[in-house]
């Protein structure tokens, strides 16, 4: 897994559950995010190796989640990223851009066509985010175009297409 600057990134262990959801509070500034981390792993579509942390100094700093929505109509499942979380006093310090590095080599070497994400249009382009309206992934009613964005792997076909539909994880309350 890579480092930087002391920092390396892990997959979770039950340990870390309790920082995670620490962590994710405190960056979202509100508890649902944590909710909605609890129900991903409580979900089938968590993937274990998939839920990574940042740690320093043996204290978890970063978390970042990707896991499986479902394509309307379709047997086949497609990673979505989030939520991603960062310790509000080690943001904008490259944490954030390493567990998103780390999370879609991971997919990749998995054999992923590509990886979801809901979120700032600002941030996730620096990774190779575009949006996923372009390649034909069409995301559930009531989500803003621009928030919504793809990255396609080494697997990535063409011919998959179709409408997103979230799991009940998502819609947790807090
Ligand atoms: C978003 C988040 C995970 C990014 O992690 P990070 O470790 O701060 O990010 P990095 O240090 O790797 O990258 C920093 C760069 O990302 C961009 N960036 C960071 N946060 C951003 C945000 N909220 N909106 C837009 N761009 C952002 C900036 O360009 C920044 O560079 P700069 O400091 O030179 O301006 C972190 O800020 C966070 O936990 N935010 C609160 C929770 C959240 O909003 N999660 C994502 C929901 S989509």
């Amino acid at each position: 897994m890579p480092t930087i600057s002391g920092v390396l990134v892990r997959p979770e262990a039950p340990a870390d559950y309790a920082a995670i959801a620490a962590i994710t509070e405190a960056a979202f500034g509100k508890a649902r995010e944590a909710r909605m981390v609890e129900a991903i792993r409580a979900s089938d579509g968590f993937v274990p190796e998939l839920s990574l942390v940042a740690e320093d100094e043996a204290e978890i700093v970063g978390h970042i989640l990707l896991s499986y929505v479902s394509l309307e109509e379709d047997s086949r499942r497609l990673l979505e990223l989030g939520p991603i979380s960062v310790r509000p006093d080690r943001q904008r310090t490259g944490i954030g851009g390493a567990l998103v590095r780390a999370a879609l080599a991971i997919a990749d070497e998995r054999g992923e066509p590509l990886v979801l994400v809901l979120g700032h249009p600002s941030y996730y382009p620096t990774f190779g985010f575009r949006p996923a309206s372009g390649l034909g992934i069409v995301p559930p009613d009531g989500i803003p175009d621009e928030a919504w964005m793809a990255i396609t792997l080494s697997a990535y076909r063409p011919e998959l297409r179709g409408r997103v539909v979230f799991p009940p994880a998502y819609s947790v309350e807090a």
